[in-house]
């Protein structure tokens, strides 16, 4: 299907490799982490070309090929940059950039230069995402009125998370993760998905604050709870959770004239998505308890076995890219997606207390369905 070359090989590379082992025809063109130790470990264990500079593995990358950045959220603006000064495509790891204007100025010199650039997470593409946006296409639950959209990992402070250690060795970088915080690490699982069925995002009203601020490390740390409302031009009501504080909570719940649609973990490809019609039984109202499960018609895409949190096939991005470069068509992540994405995030990362109405600056498109979910 193409070629890649990875830049960060930290504790998520090894998911991408997982993932891509998983993909028919996605070779690696090189790898480069400025931690020479880390680049040796990583590319020893997974058999792939370690690269000693970001100059020698972008001049050496395919042009047809797209680069995936996967260092840490405070490089993502240069090592963007980089890419796309070399006139390479690029799949970069959420968020795109720290500040509004970084990612807008990315968004800017990939489209002057004809380049793609796009934001993970790409679970907007695998099977749970499109069966609930198949599910809404046909208007099984009628009209949506509500959605309410939870992603608490539960209390990670108090977790065991120095021994959570990726396949090949890389340390779940815990200090990284307080400072850059949940809502930028995780509100695009759910944004992803609802931008993707409803298009742009007009008003977010979000607060956000640090409710543990003695965590392990050095701060300063982000946000640790952040709630959005989140008002789509052509969309219903939306509220959205992110925490690293409340009991861990995956759900995903659109509330229909006719009844819920649901699904309970954003991090499976697999999960199983449901249709509560609502009843009445006597003079009680209720959804159905015993609610049907739903399921595309046709086969889906590769899917990766669980590992740590997640059963997701981290390579649907990167393998959309290719494929559009390859049908010389947009990719269904387009730029203008990648950076609505990110504006919406750090208005729900930055609210404080007292931001109250924010106005989004930039929109986009709903987003093709893949082919299977038709
Ligand atoms: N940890 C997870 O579970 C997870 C899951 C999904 C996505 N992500 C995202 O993946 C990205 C990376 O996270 P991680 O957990 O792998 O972090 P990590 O700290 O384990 O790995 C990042 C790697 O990038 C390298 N790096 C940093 N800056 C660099 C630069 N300028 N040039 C070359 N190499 C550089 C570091 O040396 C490190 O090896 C983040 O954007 C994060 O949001 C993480």
């Amino acid at each position: 299907m193409g070629v890649v070359s990875i830049i960060g090989c930290g504790f998520v590379a090894d998911l991408y490799m997982r993932s891509l082992q998983a993909m028919d025809g996605i070779t690696v063109a090189g790898v480069h982490d400025h931690n020479p130790a880390r680049l040796r470990q990583f590319c020893d264990f997974w058999e792939v070309p370690a690269v000693d500079t970001l100059e020698q593995l972008l001049d050496r990358h395919p042009r047809d090929g797209v680069v995936l950045n996967l260092t840490n959220p405070s490089a993502h603006f240069e090592v963007n940059s980089a890419c796309l000064d070399a006139g390479c495509h690029t799949y970069s790891e959420k968020p795109l950039a720290m500040t509004l204007q970084d990612a807008k100025s990315l968004h800017d010199k990939a489209n002057a230069a004809g380049l793609m650039l796009a934001s993970a997470p790409c679970s907007v593409l695998g099977e749970a995402a499109q069966t609930l946006g198949h599910a809404l296409r046909t208007g099984i639950a009628g009209t949506p009125r509500a959605i309410y959209a939870e992603l608490d990992d539960g209390f990670v402070p108090q977790a065991a998370y120095k021994k959570w250690i990726s396949e090949s060795g890389a340390p779940w970088p815990f200090e990284d993760e307080f400072r850059v915080g949940c809502t930028l690490e995780h509100a695009g699982y759910y944004l992803g998905w609802l931008i993707s069925w409803f298009g742009s995002v007009r008003t977010v009203v979000a607060a956000s604050a640090q409710t543990i601020p003695d965590k392990e490390g050095t701060g300063p740390f982000a946000p640790d709870l952040s709630v959005a409302t989140l008002f789509f031009e052509n969309g219903p009501m939306t509220r959205l959770t992110c925490s690293i504080v409340a009991p861990h909570d995956h759900q995903i719940r659109i509330i229909g004239d006719d009844g819920v649609l649901a699904c309970k973990a954003a991090w499976d490809n697999s999960a199983k998505v449901t249709f509560a019609k609502r009843l009445t039984i006597r003079r009680r109202l209720m959804e159905s308890p015993f609610p049907k499960a739903l399921k595309l018609s046709q086969p889906t895409h590769p899917k990766v076995k669980r590992w740590g949190a997640a059963a997701m096939n981290f390579m649907l991005g990167p393998a959309e890219m290719l494929e559009a470069i390859r049908a010389g068509r947009p990719s269904r992540l387009s730029n203008d997606f990648a950076l609505h994405m990110t504006e919406v995030t750090l208005a729900m990362q930055n609210a404080g207390e007292t931001s109250g109405a924010q106005t989004m600056t930039t929109g986009c498109d709903p987003m093709e369905p893949m082919p299977w979910a038709m």
